[in-house]
């Protein structure tokens, strides 16, 4: 990998919510050489926290990325969301809180792009290394300004028609995601599930890399060698791994979500936005069943995007915590066959069966 001086040519996938900073031990050899480009998803926590994590990240490798979700633009604060949608979601879920022996606090309001503005300071201000978003297009004066900084940028898409939007914008590289892909889809405002090619191959090879002047980053649903020396021999740059980074035995999941990341789900793996009000990949579970009821006698009631996670915030905490699978938000992407136990030293003889020189237009 030229311009981040990877050892290879993966990407530890950014993931809001999973404490991913304790895996840095792991991601750099005893030279300090970085293996797999960490990231972390910063999406949900407030400036300060940010900075924090940034400092942590910066102690501990000469390459990382923090990644945060683009807020929908279209939407302004006033008329996002109604209060009787918000009064709804909340009394509905009072039982379920009752049940779990969880308090439920107050309606906890949020100015969304309050906070994407103060995190987004918080990484121009630190001049992190690398910066990848999610969700849409960052305005171009926000791109310009992480390059003057000398910052990577990298932006994610589920189409060719959002990652040559974020070409033309100035990003130096793209995620492009299949919908195999773990947690949330990086769907644009307009783009709906109907549209996307399912698998990552498809996807890869209806991308033609060989007329692309930036690098593509695979990811959703990549799980072994094979796919992986496929999707470098159509033009992949690099491949970012969600699932299998969290499938490793050394993850610190609590042990039942472990079981689950690592499950064959096919069967039962969803794609939904009723779990956090965004197109998402979980695993069904209770917290899935308890929000789809909901929805389909509220459909237009339902509030959008961050209020169902935001409502069901302390619920899911308090079950991570407990070891209750159930209850949380199980991003997991799909998995054909189940995972066998490995850690994060497998990971690059696990994935990569390929010669370096096969790679094309490294990042
Ligand atoms: C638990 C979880 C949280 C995620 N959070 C984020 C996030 O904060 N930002 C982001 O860009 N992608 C996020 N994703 C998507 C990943 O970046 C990546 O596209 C996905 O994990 C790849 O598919 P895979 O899980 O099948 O490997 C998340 C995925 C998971 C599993």
């Amino acid at each position: 990998m030229e311009r981040l001086e990877l050892l290879t040519p993966i990407i530890q996938a950014p993931m809001a919510g999973i404490a991913t900073d304790i895996w840095l031990p792991h991601f750099t050899d005893t030279d300090g050489k970085v293996l797999f480009l960490p990231s972390y998803g910063a999406g949900y926590m407030q400036g300060s926290a940010v900075a924090s994590k940034v400092k942590v990240y910066a102690q501990s490798a000469s390459v990382f990325n923090f990644n945060l979700f683009i807020p929908s633009w279209g939407i302004n604060k006033k008329n996002s969301t109604q209060k009787h949608q918000l009064d709804g979601l909340w009394q509905y879920l009072s039982p379920y809180y009752k049940a779990l022996g969880v308090a439920q606090p107050e309606i906890p309001y949020l100015d969304i792009k309050g906070l994407f503005w103060d995190q987004l300071d918080v990484l121009l201000e630190h001049k992190i290394p690398v910066f990848s978003f999610t969700f849409g297009r960052l305005p171009k004066k926000h791109i310009e300004a992480f390059k003057r900084n000398g910052t990577f940028i990298i932006g994610s898409a589920v189409s060719i028609r959002g990652a040559q939007q974020l070409i033309e914008d100035g990003c130096d590289a793209i995620v492009l995601q299949s919908p195999c892909a773990g947690g949330h889809l990086s769907l644009f405002e307009g783009e709906t599930i109907a549209d996307l090619t399912f698998t990552v191959v498809e996807l890869i090879r209806s991308a033609r890399l060989e007329e692309w002047d930036v690098p593509c980053i695979a990811a959703g649903g990549i799980r072994n060698a094979e796919e992986v020396e496929t999707l470098f021999k159509l033009g992949v740059s690099a491949i970012q791994l969600g699932t299998s980074f969290l499938a490793c035995r050394s993850s610190g999941l609590p042990t039942n979500y472990l079981n689950t990341v690592s499950s064959k789900n096919t069967a039962n793996s969803v794609l939904t936005s009723v779990v956090s009000g965004r197109m998402a990949r979980t695993v069904e579970n209770r917290l899935y069943q308890i929000m789809l009821d909901y929805y389909k006698k509220n459909k237009t009631n339902f509030p959008p995007y961050p209020w169902p996670h935001l409502l069901t915030a302390s619920l899911r905490a308090a079950a991570m915590k407990n070891n209750d699978v159930e209850h949380i938000a199980a991003w997991c992407g799909i998995n054909d066959e189940k995972l066998p136990d490995y850690d994060f030293n497998n990971i690059a003889e696990r994935m990569l069966n390929f010669r370096s020189d096969q790679q094309r237009n490294p990042i």
